[in-house]
């Protein structure tokens, strides 16, 4: 071998950016600011109530005083928006129209004012629109003859979009995958003066085994069949520019892939097709199963939520909807 062959290899040392943290840092390709974290929290109609939930530790529905605390000592940490999601107080609430879920007074309607009034515009207050939690079915949208119909589901989804709208969200995030809603929010609300209410749009969500855990906490699990004839088909990823594309045309201001770790070429191609924001829902499953293992010692916590952050972020992520924001800003994680 020549001298220059052999010199080579010592000219080249990637090694050189990863000598010390300082130099690491400085070679470092991905971020996250605490501003890119948007936190879920699971809304009571009490006031005063904190009620654990048992697969996801460390996350608890919270009355609405709990959750004013909850919000302000996190908005200290640099955490400035926040994702609402509700339930009916009471059993016999649950209707086949789910229609507690626009009631004036429902938990996140009165959640959503308080914040209002607490925080301006200092917090992002966005909601989830859906119906699962308020159906007596279960299922996201109206049941007709066993199937969930797609085009009367739209009424009571726009409903309840105008209600989180009128109660002064910022930010409305239909969930419910049902075709040509994002359409018929957005004419519904620019028809009713909230013409600057953001749309963000569950644009890919797969039918996942991921969103076990939050169906426990919303009590929002079908009570028969599954939501495979409105979810996405995990097998699929051109499906998912498609529903992207879709939306951004119907008029979504931002755009969300979900589920997050099983998903991230989808976060990738998404990332790709559209100039949109787009967030990755780092959904309850996923908090739990990290949960699970650090709690029986098998993975560090720290290390394992910082990784799982940085990929989705490293996939094309410009904000991250996550259980974990909390524990991973306070303990440095990132
Ligand atoms: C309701 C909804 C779900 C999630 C967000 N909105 C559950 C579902 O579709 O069954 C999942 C969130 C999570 O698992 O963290 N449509
Ligand atoms: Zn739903």
């Amino acid at each position: 071998m020549s001298e220059t062959t052999v010199a080579v290899p010592g000219r080249v040392r990637p090694r050189r950016l990863r000598r010390n943290q300082v130099i690491r840092d400085l070679a470092a390709e991905t971020h996250i600011a605490p501003s890119q974290f948007i936190v879920p929290h699971f809304v009571l109609a009490a006031r005063k109530s904190e009620r654990p939930i048992p697969s996801m530790p460390g996350i608890a529905e919270l009355g609405l005083d709990n959750l004013l605390g909850r919000v302000a000592s996190d908005l200290d940490l640099g955490i400035r928006s926040v994702l609402l999601f509700g339930h009916p107080d009471h059993e016999g609430h649950k209707t086949p129209d789910g229609l507690t879920a626009w009631a004036d007074d429902g938990a996140v309607q009165r959640a959503v004012r308080r914040l209002r009034v607490e925080f301006g515009d200092d917090l992002v207050v966005m909601t989830d629109v859906c119906l699962c939690a308020y159906t007596d079915h279960g299922h996201c949208g109206i049941v007709d003859d066993g199937d969930v119909v797609n085009d009367a589901s739209l009424v009571p989804l726009v409903r309840t979009a105008l209600s989180h709208a009128e109660a002064g969200a910022d930010v409305v995030a239909p969930s419910d995958m049902m075709d040509g809603r994002v359409a018929a929010i957005r004419d519904a609300l620019d028809e009713a003066g909230h013409e600057q209410v953001i749309l963000l749009a569950y644009a890919v969500k797969y039918a996942s085994g991921y969103y076990g855990p939050f169906r426990d906490a919303a009590d929002s699990a079908p009570s028969f069949g599954d939501r495979r004839s409105y979810q996405m088909d995990p097998r699929n990823v051109r499906e998912a520019v498609r529903e992207a594309e879709l939306d951004e045309q119907e008029g979504a201001d931002m755009l969300m892939v979900k589920p997050a770790l099983a998903y991230l070429d989808v976060i990738r191609a998404v990332r790709r097709a559209s100039n949109l924001p787009l967030a990755a829902y780092n959904v309850s499953g996923e908090y739990a199963a990290v949960k699970a293992a650090a709690a029986n010692g098998w993975l560090d916590e720290a290390q394992i939520v910082r990784e799982n952050l940085m990929a989705m972020r490293r996939a094309g992520a410009d904000r991250i909807i996550t259980y974990h924001a909390r524990d991973a800003i306070e303990g440095g994680w990132l």
